[in-house]
C-alpha cells in the first residue's frame, strides 16, 4: 500500500518496529516473502525517486496528513478473544504526534465495537484532540489476497466505515487516489461486521463443503460429483471441499466477529470453527504430502485440487474417531466479551 500510495505523487513514509523490514524497504527491496507481482519493481521505483521510505519511529508520522494503521490484530489461541497489544501500541505511539485535522484510517481488521472501544479513545487521550472535530477517524479494512496483493488493493470495491461526514469526505478522497473499484461509506460498526462477516462467510461455507465432503465419504460417493450436481440446483455455490481453512485471517476473524456477541449467542460461526479443527489433519497431511508449490492463500484455502489426489485417505483420517469425539467437534466454545 504504502508503494501504491507513493506512485500517486505522495510522499509515503512506512514505520515499523521491525528493523529488517524498515532495512529491506530503504535499500528499496520488498520485504514480503513470496512472488507479488510488480511490488519488487514498484517499491525500487518509488524508494530510489524518494517518494518512499520507512522508518522504526512512530515520530516519522508527525506532519502526515494520513496515518494507516495495517497492524496485526491476532486472538488468544485459547479464548479466541482478540488481542490488541500491537494495536494499542501503535496508536499509543502516533497519537500524540498526529497534526491538527489528520486522517488515521485503520486498515487492521477488528472484532465489532473496537473502533468505538478501543481506537477513538486511545486516540483522543493520546493526542489530547476530539476524533471529529480535529482529528478524523475511519475504518477501512484490508481486502487482500497474497500473491495478488497490488493488483487486489487497485481493482478490489472497499468499505469505509466513518461516524462523520468531514472524515467520510477526506477518507474518500485519499482511498481515490488508488483504488479505481467502488468505496461504500458505512459506520464504523458496519465496517467491522462486514469485514469479519465476509470471512466467516468463507469459514462456514468451507466447513459445510467439506462435512458434505466427510458424509459423502462414509456413504461411498463421490464428494466432488455431489457437489458438481448440488451446483446444478439454481442459487447454490457449494464450495469444493478441501484441507480446510488456513492462513492467518479466516480462522481468526470468524472469533472476532463473535466475540463482542451477547444476546445473539452464536452458534453457527463458533461450531464452523470446530469442524475445520477436524480437518486440520487434512492441512497437516497436505502440508507434509503435497506439492510444496501449490498455490495457498495467506487469508483463504489451500487450493482444493492440490489435494485431490490424497482425498481418500485424507477424509478416512479426518472422521471423528468417536461418538464423543464427534460431540466434541460440535460444542462451541464462545464466550462473549466486552471490547475494552
Ligand atoms: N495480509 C493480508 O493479506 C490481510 C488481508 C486482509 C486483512 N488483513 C489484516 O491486516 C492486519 C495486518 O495483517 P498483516 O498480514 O499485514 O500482518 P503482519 O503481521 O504481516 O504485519 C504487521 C506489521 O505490523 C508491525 N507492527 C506491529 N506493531 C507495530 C507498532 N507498534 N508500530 C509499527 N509497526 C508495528 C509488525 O512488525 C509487522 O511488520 C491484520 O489485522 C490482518 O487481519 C491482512
Amino acid at each position: 500500500m504504502a508503494a501504491t500510495v507513493a506512485a500517486t505523487g505522495a510522499n509515503v513514509i512506512g514505520v515499523d518496529i521491525d528493523l529488517e523490514k524498515v532495512k529491506a524497504v530503504n535499500a528499496g527491496e520488498s520485504p514480503l516473502q513470496g512472488q507479488e507481482p510488480g511490488l519488487a519493481e514498484l517499491l525500487k521505483e518509488q524508494v530510489s525517486k524518494g517518494h518512499l521510505r520507512a522508518s522504526l519511529e512512530a515520530s516519522a508520522v508527525s506532519g502526515a496528513d494520513v496515518v494507516a494503521v495495517c497492524v496485526e490484530t491476532p486472538i488468544d489461541p485459547t479464548t479466541h478473544d482478540p488481542s490488541y497489544k500491537a494495536l494499542k501500541a501503535a496508536l499509543a505511539e502516533i497519537a500524540p504526534v498526529l497534526k491538527r485535522g489528520a486522517l488515521v484510517s485503520i486498515e487492521s481488521t477488528l472484532a465489532p465495537g473496537t473502533m468505538e472501544g478501543v481506537v477513538r479513545p486511545a486516540l483522543e487521550r493520546g493526542s489530547k484532540r476530539t476524533v471529529g472535530r480535529d482529528l478524523y477517524l475511519v475504518h477501512c479494512p484490508e481486502r487482500l489476497t497474497t500473491g495478488k496483493l497490488l493488483h487486489h488493493l487497485t481493482e478490489l470495491p472497499r468499505v469505509l466505515g466513518a461516524n462523520d461526514a468531514v472524515s467520510t469526505r477526506k477518507a474518500l478522497a485519499f482511498y481515490a487516489r488508488f483504488v479505481k473499484a467502488e468505496v461504500h461509506p458505512t459506520d464504523w460498526t458496519t465496517a467491522e461486521v462486514v469485514k469479519t462477516a465476509e470471512n466467516a462467510y468463507w469459514d462456514v461455507q468451507i466447513a459445510f463443503a467439506n462435512e458434505v465432503a466427510l458424509i459423502s465419504e462414509e456413504l461411498g460417493v463421490d464428494a466432488y460429483r455431489v457437489r458438481e450436481l448440488v451446483n446444478t440446483c439454481p442459487y447454490r455455490m457449494m464450495l469444493i471441499p478441501g484441507a480446510g481453512v488456513g492462513g492467518h485471517c479466516i480462522p481468526k476473524d470468524s472469533w472476532l466477529l463473535v466475540s463482542p456477541a451477547v444476546q445473539s449467542k452464536p452458534e453457527l460461526i463458533p461450531t464452523a470453527r470446530e469442524v475445520p479443527g477436524e480437518h486440520g489433519r487434512h492441512a497437516e497431511l497436505t502440508r507434509e504430502d503435497d506439492d510444496p508449490g501449490a498455490p495457498a492463500t495467506r487469508c483463504g484455502h489451500r487450493d482444493p485440487r492440490s489435494v485431490r489426489p490424497l482425498r481418500e485417505r485424507l477424509c478416512r483420517l479426518a472422521r471423528p474417531q468417536s461418538r464423543d469425539e464427534r460431540r466434541g467437534l460440535h460444542r462451541t466454545r464462545h464466550r462473549p466479551r466486552r471490547i475494552s
